[in-house]
């Protein structure tokens, strides 16, 4: 969300070196549409977002949960507690993702349904549900690709200070280690944390629209984002301990992505400055195992605590990086040798009605390529990309996505260049599944393939989604 997070940001101007590890290996036909064979297709969601049951079989609060419920934070008032109600209906939704031909689903296990109290008491209930998602995934033939934190924290830990405090990396540990021992050989994809920056930057940052939504100062932000990373460094731990043989893991991010306005190598240079600085604090720390120079001058007297042995954690090899890549910045080299960020033209076409994304299908192509340059990740997957619109069905039912369809379309023409040079691309989720509850802006912002009816909780797939199963099966952009 680069929109957002520009005002939080400072930008530097001084040149940072760097060694590209890209070899340009252009096997794949850049006029081709296909993708390696292998590649792994796939549709994401979230457990808060899509389960409902908020209550039910002994789940605990989560601070969305309570969030949503505190006027004026949530569009409209909506709360989670129905959402989709997948908790009840999984087993319909498995078969329509079956139906349409998906072999790979990235979902996340609900913290709070798990160890819902202070207690530590882990609920049974709450593991036998996905035990049973699992099972019926199996009976389909679809694999599944865990979240283990998509921002449901636990409302009790949030009390005691939630992300500031260094008690909710330790807990988010051990919950961890129970969801790995509890789905060894049954999970073999793990991605810690989804987007540190939304439930730290935004939550507790400048901009507040993402649960707690309570300003700090820079400092005790910055000590958020450092406890975060100390909780993926024990998620992968507890993969590394109890994974089992074959069991795989990395992180998810959403990265500050840049795109060159003009692709000449000053420009490409400025635009890997703009994106070395702006990513070192999350995938720098991760790929680094160190906060930079860089970035610790950046802060100046605002620079987290580190306690001895953090970066032994965070620092931990992960075996690929998921990045979320909905939009972008342009970026022009200066004069000086630094960059300068640009904002859309106006009337240049980028705008969506979600007021954040904005359509740039370029992001996608230098996201994962300088992902892969600056900071050697060697295997990526896109985790999430898509396209929110407020959107009802017409007068025969039906609904006509075309600004879905096309704006992943063009996004698949981007990554499918960025193969074709040779960044190691892995798979890709579209993000969503189905119509769910969008965070701050409640049901009113669409995101899926498939449209849910709120009032009957009725399923139907969209125009995109028979695109998207087009795709996924004939391996190629159509
Ligand atoms: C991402 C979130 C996901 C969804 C999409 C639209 O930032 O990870 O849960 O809300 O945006």
């Amino acid at each position: 969300m680069p929109e957002v997070s520009r005002k939080i940001s400072c930008h530097i101007r001084s040149a940072a070196p760097y060694t590209p590890v890209l070899n340009f290996m252009p096997s794949l036909s850049h006029h081709s549409l296909g993708f390696p064979e292998h590649f792994t297709w796939g549709v994401a969601t979230a457990a808060p977002q899509i389960e409902g049951a908020a209550f039910e079989d002994g789940k605990g609060e989560s601070t969305w949960d309570r969030f949503s419920r505190q006027p004026g934070c949530v569009h409209n008032g909506d709360t989670l507690d129905t959402a989709c109600d997948h908790y009840h209906r999984y087993e319909e939704d498995i078969a329509l993702m079956a139906s349409l031909g998906v072999k790979n689903y990235r979902l996340s296990l609900a913290w709070p349904r798990i160890i819902p109290g202070e207690d530590g008491v882990v609920n049974r209930k709450g593991l036998d549900f996905y035990h049973r998602l699992f099972d019926c995934m199996d009976r389909h033939g679809i694999t599944p690709w865990v979240t283990m934190y998509h921002w449901d924290t636990p409302q009790w830990l949030e009390e005691i200070g939630g992300w500031r405090n260094r008690r909710t990396a330790e807990e988010f540990g051990r919950y961890a280690e129970v969801i790995v021992r509890e789905f060894t050989g049954r999970v073999k994809h793990w991605i810690t944390i989804n987007e540190i920056r939304c439930f730290t930057m935004f939550a507790y940052g400048t901009v507040l629209e993402k649960s707690p939504a309570i300003r700090e100062t820079p400092q005790v932000l910055n000590q958020t984002i450092h406890h975060a990373l100390v909780a993926h460094g024990l998620g992968v731990r507890a993969v590394r301990e109890h994974g089992g043989a074959g069991a795989l893991v990395g992180l998810t991010d959403n990265a500050e992505y840049y795109v060159p306005v003009e692709e000449t190598e000053e420009h490409i240079a400025a635009t890997r400055k703009a994106f070395a600085f702006e990513n070192d604090r999350i995938l720098g720390a991760v790929y680094h195992g160190r906060y930079t120079e860089t970035f610790l001058n950046a802060c100046g007297a605002d620079r987290p605590v580190v306690t001895e042995g953090d970066f032994d954690l965070i620092g931990l090899p992960t075996d690929f990086l998921g990045l979320n890549i909905y939009s972008g910045t342009f970026v022009r080299a200066t004069a000086d040798g630094g960059y300068q960020t640009l904002p859309f033209p106006p009337g240049y076409p980028a705008t969506t009605l979600t007021g954040w994304l904005k359509t740039l299908p370029q992001a996608i192509y230098w996201g994962t390529r300088l992902a892969h340059e600056v900071y050697g990740a060697k295997v990526v997957y896109i985790t999430e990309n898509g396209y929110g619109t407020i959107e009802e069905p017409d007068a025969r039912g039906e609904i006509i996505d075309l600004h879905r369809r096309d704006y992943l379309r063009q996004y698949l023409l981007e990554l499918r260049r960025a193969i074709g040079d040779g960044v190691p691309v892995k798979g890709y989720f579209c993000w969503s599944f189905m119509d769910n509850f969008e965070w701050q802006d409640g049901y009113s912002i669409r995101f899926g393939i498939v449209y849910t009816d709120y009032k009957t909780l009725r399923r139907t797939p969209k125009l995109s989604a028979r695109w998207y199963s087009t795709v996924m099966r004939e391996n190629r952009v159509v």
